[in-house]
Formats: structure tokens, sequence, C-alpha cells
């Protein structure tokens, strides 16, 4: 399907306000042009099931999403999995200016002046996710501080002609005992989805 961003975001919005979170993911998958500021991957109901899973079996009450830019893909794993998930920004003014200028945002954002934020990046109850992270000192800064078992990366594969630190399959954990629990590919996009767990995490977690 070939769309103008305006068609494509006014059909992402209609489709977002009438809960149609089936139909989001065919108009994403067929869109030949990925305009990347709404979403910068392309999951199937697979990939979601996936993700909600593995936070599920280690024993999490859902997903902080740290950078969720509009919060589609939040959005999309919330309405097809009932998983919570919570969703981080840096920039208020930013999002609150993409709104009204830019196209339509799928998530309450929290940013660092709430409460929340704070609790939200670091607690043991739940997973954190980074879907096309790009920024390596507040990605170190983020797993130094957060108490919790389960860590999510999307981002690349070799051959996608795409960047991210950390990269989904080579992360370079500066911190703590991570190791692969599990893997997906985004449809056949070259984007994974890459679950690391910490084991003397969950030891405490189940103690
Ligand atoms: C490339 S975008 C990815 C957005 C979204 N996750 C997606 O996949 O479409 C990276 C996002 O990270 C956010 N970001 C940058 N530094 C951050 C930080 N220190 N904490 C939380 N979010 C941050 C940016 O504002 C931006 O929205």
């Amino acid at each position: 399907m070939i769309f103008s961003m305006e068609h494509f975001q006014t059909t992402i919005e209609e489709l977002y306000k009438a809960g149609d979170w089936k139909e989001v993911i065919v108009v994403l998958q067929n869109e030949l042009q990925w305009f990347s500021h709404v979403l910068w991957v392309r999951p199937s109901e697979n990939n979601l099931k996936f993700l909600a899973n593995s936070v599920i079996q280690n024993g999490l009450k859902g997903i902080v999403s740290i950078g969720c830019g509009s919060g589609l893909l939040e959005w999309l794993i919330q309405s097809a999995t009932g998983l919570k998930v919570v969703g981080l920004e840096v920039d208020c003014n930013y999002w609150k200016s993409y709104h009204q200028h830019n196209g339509p945002s799928f998530i309450q954002h929290i940013f660092p002046d709430s409460p929340e934020f704070r609790y939200y990046c670091t607690s043991e109850k739940y997973a954190l996710l980074f879907c096309y992270f790009n920024y390596r000192k507040p990605f170190d800064d983020y797993m130094c501080n957060y108490k919790g078992n389960c860590v999510i990366i999307i981002g690349p594969g070799y051959g996608r002609g795409t960047h991210t630190n950390p990269e989904p399959l080579d992360p370079k954990f500066s911190h703590g005992n991570w190791i692969l629990n599990g893997a997906q590919e985004i449809g056949n996009t070259k984007d994974f989805i890459a679950v690391y767990i910490n084991r003397e995490k969950n030891k405490e977690v189940n103690n």
C-alpha cells in the first residue's frame, strides 16, 4: 500500500480509535514507505504474543517501554495480549507538540518530572523494553538502576541496514549477569526481539 504520510497517520489513528489493532498490524505490514516516526518496527500478532509470554513466564506483571515514542507498539501489545504496558519518554515539550502538529500518540507518556518515572524504570515487577533505542550511556544507567530480571531489546540484526546501541543480539551489558532467554525475528524484516533474563535476580524474586 502506498500512503502519503498524512493518510497513513489518519488511517492508523482511526483504527486506533476504533480499537482495531488487528487492522493496524495489516496496515503497518503492507506499508511500503515505512514511516518510522510512527513506529520503527512492523510486528506480527505472533511477535506481540511472544513479547507478552516472555514477560509472564518470568513472573512479571507488565512492560516498561523506555523511549516509547508514539506508543503504537505499546498499545498493540496491550490490545493484543491484555498485558499492562507503560511508556516512558524524556522530552515533555516535544511530545506535546508532536501530538498537536505531527500526529497522534497512542499512549499516556510518563516523563522524568513524574515520581512514577523512577518507580517504573527501576521496578522489579516489570520487564524493561528498549525498542530502537540508540543511546548507550542512558541504557547503561537504566540497566544499573533496574531491579528486575527481564530486559527486552528490539532492533536490527545483521544486514538490516539500521543501527541501535544496544543491539538486540549483541547488547554488551555493562551491569549484571544477563543471558539470552529467547529471540524472534519481526516478520521477515531482519529486526529482532531479544529477551534477556538475569538468573541471580530470578533467585531474589523467588525467595
Ligand atoms: C528511535 S526512537 C524509537 C521510538 C519507539 N521506541 C519506536 O520504536 O518507534 C528513540 C526514542 O528514545 C527516546 N529517548 C532518548 N533518550 C532517552 C532516555 N534517556 N530515556 C528515555 N527515552 C529516551 C527518544 O525521545 C525517542 O523517542
